[in-house]
């Protein structure tokens, strides 16, 4: 279950509930003393409950299933036409949680920088399914902060024939400001969130926040 925290026509924000482990797992990985294998671990856990979440968002499939004791159960099974696409570098921490939860499914990867002079996002890579258009897409990033990069990657998902319904953007932390550049421009991307934060300091850092994911999660700090 997740809770809808934002609505305009037909596109949603979800909010994954916000129980005592997941604010306990929050509390442990937005410490700044935080060790790099408590922040891999716990962070991990989070990860996982999003991946569920926009999954469930998903398509499924109607499937029976015999039991061992001669029953039919009439059961489910998610899309075979689902794949992974996460934005490099801090996404590439949520791949893990993917393939456990989906073995085999298919990952793409897009790397989009801040280009130095014009401190407009560039991407430099992409390598994606090749029938990508015809499926439903989990773009990973665990920060949207300003949106610019969330912008320039679904682009990239957008450009490759994914219509914009078949996104899920997965995030640990949003900022409000990301949510509605993303929002704003592609209103049929769905979201999944761990936490809606307060808003962006002057260097673009989420408050309360929990600083820069990707070097405190790949421990290059
Ligand atoms: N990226 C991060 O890693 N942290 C933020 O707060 C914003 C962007």
């Amino acid at each position: 279950m997740v809770t809808e925290i934002a609505k305009s026509t037909e596109d949603v924000v979800q909010l994954l509930p916000q129980t005592r482990r997941l604010r306990a797992l929050h509390t442990i990985i937005r410490d700044r003393d935080a060790d790099r294998q408590d922040f891999v671990g716990y962070a991990g856990q989070i990860i996982r409950q999003l991946v569920e979440a926009g999954m469930e968002l998903f398509p499924f499939e109607s499937v029976d299933v015999e039991t061992p004791v001669g029953q039919t159960y009439r059961g489910l099974r998610v899309s075979p036409r689902v794949c992974g696409v996460s934005i490099a570098r801090a996404g590439e921490s949520m791949e893990t949680e993917l393939s456990t939860i989906a073995p085999g499914v298919r990952i793409g990867k897009i790397l989009i920088q801040r280009d130095k002079q014009t401190k407009l996002p560039h991407l430099y890579y992409s390598a994606l399914p090749v029938d990508i258009a015809s499926r439903h897409v989990l773009l990973l990033d665990p920060m949207l902060a300003t949106g610019g990069t969330a912008l320039a990657a679904i682009e990239v998902l957008v450009d490759a024939g994914v219509p914009e319904e078949h996104i899920v953007f997965v995030n640990v932390l949003s900022a409000p400001e990301g949510i509605r550049a993303v929002q704003n421009r592609y209103p049929h991307v769905r979201m999944v969130t761990s936490s809606i934060e307060n808003g962006l300091n002057e260097n673009a850092y989420m408050q309360p926040g929990i600083g820069d994911f990707g070097d405190r999660y790949f421990g290059t700090d």
